[in-house]
């Protein structure tokens, strides 16, 4: 196991490992099916950061459900509004669905409490949050995480799907801005 990586300007220590991971994905995942295997839940997973962990999850699944994805981009003007862009890849019909969002982590809260009114218009009979990581202490808005993976605190990770300037997405392990 790489102990540390360097991606770009920046060093990197290990934090999560790839079989701690690997079990706290397979109990989100039972979790899941105790609440959703009979309700065919329509997936909907964020991209880009979502792909590792939602394609990990979903083959702990052995019950039936559907995956779509979404590309969500926070707005960070000069004022910073706070405002999201939406790129849908293809309709959605999330119309009394239960509907189950997968992110990587919440960090700010704001892209979560942007998006999850905006999916609720569009009448879903459930909407839940799974997210891999939670870094509590950044919370700026409140966001309601029904299957969260890991508390960390408020430093910067990559791997596992999360990038630093488009890289370290590919990384099995999740690691940790070093000190
Ligand atoms: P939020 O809107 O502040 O909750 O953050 C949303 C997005 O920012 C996440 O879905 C990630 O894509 C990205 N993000 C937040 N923290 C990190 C991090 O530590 N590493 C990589 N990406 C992050
Ligand atoms: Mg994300």
């Amino acid at each position: 196991m790489k102990e540390l990586v360097t991606i770009g300007d920046l060093e990197f220590e290990i934090f999560i490992n790839s079989e701690q991971i690997e079990q706290r994905v397979a109990e989100l995942a039972d979790d899941i099916c105790l609440d959703f295997k009979d309700k065919n839940p329509l997936l909907i997973v964020i991209l880009n950061g979502a792909f590792v962990f939602a394609a990990d999850l979903v083959r702990n699944f052995d019950f039936a459900c559907e995956v779509y994805f979404i590309k969500l981009s926070s707005y960070k003007g000069l004022d910073s509004t706070g405002d999201i862009i939406i790129n849908k890849l293809e309709k959605i019909d999330v119309a009394k669905r239960d509907v189950i969002i997968v992110e990587d982590i919440i960090d700010t809260g704001t892209t979560m409490s942007k998006y999850i009114p905006l999916l609720q218009k569009d009448n879903p009979s459930s909407i839940s949050l799974a997210s891999l990581l939670l870094k509590r202490s950044a919370h700026k808005y409140p966001v309601k995480v029904k299957y969260g993976g890991f508390d960390i605190p408020d430093k910067f990770v990559v791997g596992y799907g999360l990038d630093y300037n488009g890289h370290g997405r590919n990384l099995k392990h999740i690691y940790q801005l070093k000190k």
